[in-house]
């Protein structure tokens, strides 16, 4: 059955509660990530600590930015954004982990969590797909955009 526009922005309004907490999942994600990719900016050592320290202060800023974006459109759609560390901590499947470990394992471990935002934004993106959300499915789009090339970036530091 083909909706019209006005049927899937309806349809939409009434499923929004479920899509903010998909973006919700986003959002805890990214804050993880902040949080992840600071602290190897701050601890990250030996000769690949320029690059990497550099690149994180990139992806860091980037990823500051983005969680006032993501939350801003979960108040968009009506819906309370998420806000503390203790809901961050159980919506995201990011591990928390912050051990001395080598600049190859701190990087591979960042690159790993962005491949878990990807798959978080992969969620939203296939949820808005059929309701005429282009608004939030072109926000979770340019991320998707923005992290499998923070993996690239980032992998590329420590293959040889
Ligand atoms: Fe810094």
């Amino acid at each position: 059955m083909d909706l019209s526009l006005k049927q899937k922005q309806d349809y939409l309004l009434r499923q929004k509660k479920e899509l903010a907490e998909k973006l919700g999942v986003v959002l805890a994600d990214s804050y993880q990530l902040f949080i992840k990719t600071q602290g190897v900016h701050w601890n990250v050592s030996g000769p690949l600590f320029y690059s990497v320290h550099q690149l994180t202060e990139v992806h860091y800023q980037n990823l500051f930015a983005a969680i006032d974006v993501i939350a801003e459109r979960i108040r968009s759609l009506g819906e309370k954004a998420p806000a503390s560390y203790t809901k961050y901590g159980k919506l995201s499947s990011i591990v928390d982990e912050d051990e001395p470990a080598s600049a190859d394992d701190m990087v591979e471990m960042l690159a790993q969590d962005h491949e878990v935002v990807c798959q978080s934004l992969r969620a939203a993106i296939e949820f808005v797909d059929d309701k005429a959300d282009y608004v939030t499915s072109g926000i979770m789009t340019d991320r998707l955009a923005w992290h499998e090339e923070a993996i690239w970036m980032l992998r590329s530091t420590i293959t040889p």
